[in-house]
């Protein structure tokens, strides 16, 4: 009805879309999440973090044997994106399932697991079976959702809220980076107060503060992602490759660009690059290489390198000033981003995706906020 409509307009507001509206949230829909649970300064000295749903349950989860990530779609690849710094500042060993695979695999889950089950809506048919199932093997069952009073966030024995604020395109994007902020604060959390990494764990910390003013700054990169859409709209396909904190970028883009742009996209971890992938590069592929500076830089501008001498047809996502290093000689496209504390760079760099796949999206004209056979919480097998 016109009336239905109206009220529909009234709640994107400026933007056209749900998912337009929902990118350009993302440093309000930051601080919401971040709110109260970082502390610094003032009266305590120590940068902490405080997990009001988690606090009685951390001496437990540190001294599980290990933990597992439970979730699907772009929840899966937040907690992919958080793992390297889970296991860094925890020192437990992090393993992944895909909800549905688990269940398929009857997988092993111990009472001296802690199970964290991540998911935007709280309703993922999948999900939710795999959390009965985890409960009836006695494990811990954390959860991380966005939706107060949802079936996982009520079944689960502890669990954090994102805050993000309700979402509506089907295609999730200020749940994603709140999820990953939410687990990158969990990290700090179950690492505790141990000396030895009380530096990275301020540097992070300030790095959390700091957080929604660089995504406001990469977030004017819109206008740069259209031209690329436009660039690409016609193309049958786009390799995404990432590895280590950015190897869930890679995952998640192609998912962003796969899902609405309705264009075949595959994320590729590229330490892989040699036992496959390499054999669809020619000139006429565009390829999507996320090379932002962290300890694994050097052997992204060595993939950069191979990928050139094969003539591939390169974007290079890079920090700022590193344009040179990137593409020594010119020749491929860049994209540069801002910097940050390494794991949180997953959180910035999804950005320019996201709005890359709005764009494509809309220049191919496709429905953005409900794309073709998808939906927004899938509650059937
Ligand atoms: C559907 C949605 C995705 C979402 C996935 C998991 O596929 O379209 O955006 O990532 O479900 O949903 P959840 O609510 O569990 O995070």
């Amino acid at each position: 009805s016109i009336l239905e409509m109206e009220v529909e307009q009234i709640n994107k507001g400026k933007y056209k879309h749900y998912m337009q509206k929902e990118i350009h949230e993302q440093p309000e829909s930051l601080t919401t999440t971040m709110r109260g649970r970082l502390l610094r300064g003032g009266s305590c000295k120590a940068k902490t973090v405080l997990l009001g749903g988690l606090k009685d349950h951390l001496k437990t989860i540190r001294r599980s044997r290990r933990i597992v990530f439970i979730g699907c779609g772009t929840s899966y690849n937040a907690a992919l994106a958080a793992r390297p710094i889970l296991e860094e500042l925890s020192g437990v060993p992090v393993t992944m399932e895909i909800a549905s695979d688990l269940l398929d695999r009857q997988g092993p889950i111990y009472r001296e697991d802690t199970a964290v089950f991540v998911s935007q809506s709280g309703e993922t048919a999948d999900t939710l079976l795999a959390l009965e199932y985890t409960l009836e093997n006695g494990a811990l069952c954390v959860g991380i959702t966005n939706t107060v009073g949802s079936v996982i966030a009520r079944n689960t024995h502890c669990g954090v809220h994102i805050n993000a604020g309700c979402e509506i395109g089907v295609a999730s994007t200020k749940a994603y980076t709140s999820q990953i902020v939410v687990m990158a604060m969990l990290a700090l959390a179950i690492g505790g107060d141990t000396i030895s990494k009380q530096e990275r764990r301020e540097a992070i910390i300030d790095g959390l503060f700091d957080l929604p003013n660089k995504i406001r700054e990469v977030l004017k990169l819109d206008q740069e992602m259209k031209d690329l859409a436009k660039l690409l709209i016609a193309e049958q396909s786009l390799l995404v490759f990432g590895r280590g904190y950015n190897y869930a970028t890679a995952l998640e883009g192609a998912l962003k660009v796969k899902e609405v742009a309705l264009m075949h996209s595959e994320g590729i971890l590229a330490g892989e690059m040699k036992h496959g992938p390499l054999a669809l590069v020619d000139e006429n592929l565009p390829i999507v290489v996320i090379a932002t500076h962290d300890a694994c830089f050097s052997k992204q501008q060595s993939v950069i390198q191979q990928l050139r001498a094969r003539k591939g047809r390169l974007i290079v996502m890079c920090s700022k000033g590193d344009a040179a290093s990137v593409c020594p000689g010119g020749g491929c496209r860049v994209i540069e981003v801002p910097q940050v504390e390494d794991c949180l760079q997953p959180v910035v760099n999804i950005v320019p995706f996201q709005l890359l796949a709005y764009h494509l999206t809309v220049l191919r004209g496709y429905n953005v906020d409900q794309p073709r056979n998808l939906a927004k919480s899938v509650t059937t097998q």
